[in-house]
């Protein structure tokens, strides 16, 4: 089973930006830790990240017929890109959303998530182990669809 990690702006900053929101361990750590889980679950993984919203929705595009299934931190573009949620219907591969932090708990313009509605799950507010979480709920989802 392939899948694809794919992060949006910022997310190369962590470790650097808002620590207090998003924890001190950097985005190179991220991906040890993804690679570690996608070993313990065996899970053929890889990862991208992108600032640019059209390079995103390139990268998911091209996950057509090559990638079973997607794991997605939008970041700010989970409020506003409306492009990636008609991406993530395109491709129609299952598909599960990730926020390091609790979103659902923070400003009123988080609250809205375009990305989020054409994922089959969303994990808020569990740092690191909500990319854990969405491989895993890819894994049971993939082996027996529900
Ligand atoms: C985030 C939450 C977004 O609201 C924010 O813009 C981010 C990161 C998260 O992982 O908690 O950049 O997606």
């Amino acid at each position: 089973m392939r899948i694809l990690v794919i992060n949006g702006p910022n997310i190369n900053m962590l470790g650097i930006r808002e620590r207090q929101i998003y924890g001190q361990q950097t985005y190179a750590e991220l991906l040890t830790f993804i690679q570690t889980c996608a070993a313990e679950l065996q899970l053929e993984v890889d990862c991208y990240q992108s600032n640019h919203e059209g390079a995103l929705l390139d990268r998911i595009q091209e996950a057509l017929g090559k990638y079973d299934g997607i794991v997605i931190n939008p970041a700010a573009y989970t409020h506003t890109s409306i492009a990636i949620l008609d991406t993530l219907k395109a491709v129609d591969i299952p598909a599960v959303e990730v926020h390091l932090s609790a979103v659902g708990q923070r400003e009123q313009f988080r609250q809205v998530s375009y990305a989020g509605m054409a994922c089959r799950k969303s994990i808020t507010g569990k740092g690191f182990q909500g990319y854990q979480e969405a491989l895993q709920f890819l894994k049971e989802l993939l082996i027996k669809p529900k």
